[in-house]
């Protein structure tokens, strides 16, 4: 059976620019889940696992860019690959619910789209990276990237932190990969929900939650005990 329709296993993927708001967002559906008595695995990509997480590193540094894009693209894979096999899979079989900040959709976005790789190229490093492993469903927290980038900025200079890789490029760039998460919201509507990001927080966790409860009924609240926080 296609995994995104699979009725019994809960796998959530959160998208969207920098500074969309989805890392709020997800850390509230899975306190949300938790309440209801599932056990939740949150986790993140790049990375999520030990060696993903040195990989994340070499990425977001900007050391793996003078590699070129192509080898950027298959670091990318390659983290999700020891992500999928180490977290993600058991989790899924354990009948846990799985909610990831970032998936494959930001590899079709950032590299493919923004990174003008061959759509072949980008194709087939999917299929092999994700082995069937497919989101049930996808958020996209949409906001235009202007406001996105300002939140990121902030965000980093809060934490002492300079701009990553990825937040460094142009407003224009950031623009494209908003306009590409809404056309992979249009060529996938059934897996992918473009939720606006510009309403209140409160709004957003309720329009997410809606999505959920209407797609995926194993996440409504267990009666049988076997869940834990
Ligand atoms: P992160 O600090 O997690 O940013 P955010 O809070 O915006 O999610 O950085 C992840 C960066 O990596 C982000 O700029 C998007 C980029 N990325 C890709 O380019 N391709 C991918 O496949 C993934 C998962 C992320």
């Amino acid at each position: 059976m296609d995994k995104a329709t699979d009725p019994t296993e809960c796998f959530i993927s959160f998208e969207g620019g920098e500074g969309s708001g989805k890392s709020t967002q997800i850390k509230r559906l899975a306190k949300t889940l938790r309440i209801r008595g599932h056990t939740v695995i949150l986790t993140r990509e790049p990375g999520g696992s030990p060696d993903a997480e040195v990989i994340r590193h070499v990425l977001l540094s900007g050391q793996a860019e003078t590699f070129g894009l192509h080898m950027e693209a298959i670091l990318f894979a390659a983290a999700r690959i020891h992500h999928i096999e180490q977290v993600i899979r058991p989790a899924l079989h354990a009948d846990k619910i799985v909610l990831c900040d970032r998936f494959m959709d930001s590899s079709r976005v950032y590299q493919g789209v923004t990174g003008r790789l061959e759509p072949d190229f980008m194709s087939n490093l999917e299929r092999i990276a994700v082995d069937g492993v497919i989101p049930n469903l996808t958020f996209i927290i949409d906001i235009p990237a202007q406001i996105g980038l300002e939140r990121a900025h902030k965000r980093s200079m809060r934490n002492n932190m300079k701009p990553d890789r990825f937040e460094r490029e142009s407003l224009e760039i950031h623009e494209i990969r908003r306009q590409a998460f809404h056309d992979l919201a249009r060529n996938e509507p059934d897996r992918c929900k473009l939720i606006d990001g510009t309403k209140n927080e409160d709004a957003v966790a309720l329009a997410v939650l809606e999505w959920v409860d209407a797609i995926i009924p194993i996440c409504a609240k267990r009666t049988d005990g076997k869940g834990r926080e």
